[in-house]
């Protein structure tokens, strides 16, 4: 049977949370389990602590809140209705376990959602009640030992076997697996949807019907009789017979921003209002099944690809938006090929989903930006499973071979070095997590201490109290910059050419500061991981500053007919 407890937590939309994470710190059998015993056991904790939370901020019981909690759900994916099923299964013993004062880390041990392996410790998110966490589970094992409801997270096998439901697990399964970009049957990789890898993460098709027309492309006889290459700018001037596409885009260099990231790139977020039990309501949860189908990144927002206004309320615009502004020829011509958990070694695997014709395109500026999945992992021996100076080597060379070979002549392929990810137990460590700032409970120490123990810290290198290991886990991100430094200075290919930039986390923190913020909001709250809007807004902002004074030619010409496409033009068909 395809489907385990594990699919079926997953199914139950709560456990949807337990995926705060990008990089799966084990291999993962293609075919077994989506999520671990862990996941499932963080979700669980999460889950009973909103609950709770909930019932606490309303002054209210616990069925009831879970109740509140399941309405103010979408009923969109079924995701209410798995709710109230997930409620009824397990909500008899939750509400008898809290009700004997057992907290959230006992509840979910008591219900099997974590296990305890040999020779591991009992794992815990709170501090350990005061009788100690054996005893605790000890009575709380009584409690529900005789409860006549199902209390095996393997009883809600079979869920997904409810046609109704098969759906909503397929879905879910697919937002969960770290899938490869999106691709139509036929090939074609652009495409009018928003999701599922579609208009969020390159620009929108403007003729879904015709594979000769897509965004990025030189134009098709000027674009005299329609929009070959999505830019909106097409037709013939009347007054003096010239196509505009001549007009305003002939020798304006015109080009388009690629993007080969991971979850930071494609901007990796869950949303912190989804677990502060104090201000929930039913708008809190109106963007999750968007979210789901986008594998919880907002590439829409991103500093890179980004074309939406940010939610932060910042000025600044992605580097895309940037570019357009440089040239509106430009206009919808991004590719955000960026994927949760990439690095330098998996990226080969989907790379191939870069979509750009050597002939008939225009030439692209490629970022190539991997902030830490080649030193983050969740191994408990850390060290030995990061990438090694040789291999990044060999993957970056045979990455800018495969680039080589399908990017136009005139193409740039910018290099970002790794991020020293110390700042974030410098910044957060002693900070509460969202789901801590209720009863100052949970400190950013405790969640990757709890991480680590279940076997799911996407970064155990720098998630960590270990200085020795933070230390380490730098040393050898600096050297993997350096790596890619070298390249950049010394190898020479014929249709591209390399550029090298640090991550710029210290100048973003004294920007960030000098306009009156401070850098732990550089920092992703509900994860205390990815980079947040903010530092990928500022990220864009330092590196856009950087080419234009260092290699301005790699931006191309300003275009002087900028205000003349506007009017004509308007907003060019949007996004
Ligand atoms: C909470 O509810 C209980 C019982 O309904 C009531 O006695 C108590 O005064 C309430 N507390 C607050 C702070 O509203
Ligand atoms: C690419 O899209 C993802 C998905 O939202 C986004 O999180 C990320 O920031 C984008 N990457 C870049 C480099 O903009
Ligand atoms: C984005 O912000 C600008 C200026 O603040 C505004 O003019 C524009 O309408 C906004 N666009 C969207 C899509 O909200
Ligand atoms: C560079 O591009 C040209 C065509 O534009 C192509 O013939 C050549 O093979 C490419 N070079 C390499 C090394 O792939
Ligand atoms: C800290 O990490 C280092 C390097 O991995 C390791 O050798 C050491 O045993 C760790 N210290 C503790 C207290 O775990």
């Amino acid at each position: 049977m395809k489907s385990s407890p594990q699919i079926l937590l997953a199914a139950s939309l709560l456990f949807l949370f337990s995926r705060p994470i990008s990089s799966s710190p084990a291999p993962r059998n293609p075919t077994g389990p989506l999520l671990s015993d862990g996941h499932s056991c963080v979700g669980c904790v999460l889950i009973v602590s909103i609950v709770e939370q909930l019932a606490q901020v309303h002054n209210s019981t616990t069925w009831k809140e879970m109740e509140q909690l399941c309405s103010y759900l979408p009923e969109k994916l079924f995701l209410k209705s798995i709710c109230y099923f997930t409620a009824e299964m397990f909500g008899p013993d939750i509400i008898k376990l809290l009700s004997s004062k057992m907290n959230a880390d006992v509840v979910c041990h008591a219900l099997h959602f974590c296990k305890q392996k040999a020779g591991q410790p009992l794992c815990h998110l709170y501090k350990p009640p005061q009788e100690g966490l054996n005893r605790a589970l000890n009575r709380a094992r009584k409690i529900v030992r005789h409860s006549p409801t199902l209390t095996s997270p393997g009883s809600m096998m079979g869920i997904c076997s409810i046609p109704a439901l098969a759906k909503i697990c397929q879905k879910i399964e697919y937002a969960l697996s770290t899938t490869l970009p999106f691709e139509d049957a036929d090939g074609d990789k652009f495409s009018v949807f928003p999701t599922l890898r579609g208009f969020y993460w390159r620009g929108r098709d403007c003729n879904d019907r015709n594979r000769n027309i897509y965004p990025g492309r030189r134009p098709e006889n000027w674009d005299v009789q329609q929009d070959s290459n999505c830019n909106g700018i097409w037709g013939v001037d009347p007054k003096d017979g010239i196509p505009y596409e001549k007009k305003f885009c002939e020798g304006s260099e015109a080009k388009g921003l690629i993007v080969l990231g991971d979850s930071a790139a494609a901007h990796f977020h869950i949303p912190p209002e989804w677990l502060i039990a104090e201000h929930m309501s039913a708008k809190t949860f109106s963007n999750l099944p968007k979210a789901l189908s986008n594998e919880l990144d907002w590439p829409e927002l991103s500093g890179t690809t980004g074309f939406l206004n940010s939610t932060s309320g910042l000025p600044d615009h992605s580097i895309y938006l940037r570019l357009r502004q440089r040239n509106r020829c430009n206009h919808r011509d991004y590719q955000n090929i960026s994927k949760n958990g990439a690095s330098s070694k998996n990226l080969l695997k989907f790379m191939g989903s870069l979509s750009r014709n050597r002939l008939l395109d225009h030439p692209a500026i490629v970022i190539y930006t991997m902030l830490g999945n080649d030193v983050c992992n969740g191994y408990i021996d850390s060290v030995s499973k990061m990438t090694t100076p040789q291999d990044m080597r060999a993957h970056v060379m045979e990455t800018l071979t495969f680039l080589n070979s399908r990017l136009p002549p005139g193409s740039y392929v910018v290099l970002y070095g790794l991020a020293d990810g110390r700042f974030l137990w410098d910044h957060l460590h002693d900070q509460y997590h969202p789901l801590g700032q209720l009863n100052r409970d949970v400190t950013y120490e405790q969640l990757y201490a709890f991480l680590s123990c279940v076997q799911v810290n996407p970064c155990r290198g720098w998630m960590s109290s270990n200085e020795t290991l933070r230390t380490l886990t730098s040393e050898r991100a600096k050297q993997l910059s350096n790596v890619l430094e070298t390249i950049a200075a010394s190898e020479k290919f014929a249709n591209v050419s390399l550029l090298y930039l640090d991550y710029p986390f210290k100048e973003m923190s004294e920007e960030w500061q000098r306009r009156g913020g401070e850098t732990w909001q550089l920092i992703e709250p509900a994860d205390g991981f990815h980079p947040s809007e903010v530092a990928s807004q500022l990220a864009a902002q330092f590196f856009w500053e950087k080419i234009l004074q260092r290699w301005p030619q790699v931006l191309g010409k300003e275009n002087p007919f900028n205000d003349q496409i506007e009017r004509l033009f308007g907003d060019q068909g949007g996004h």
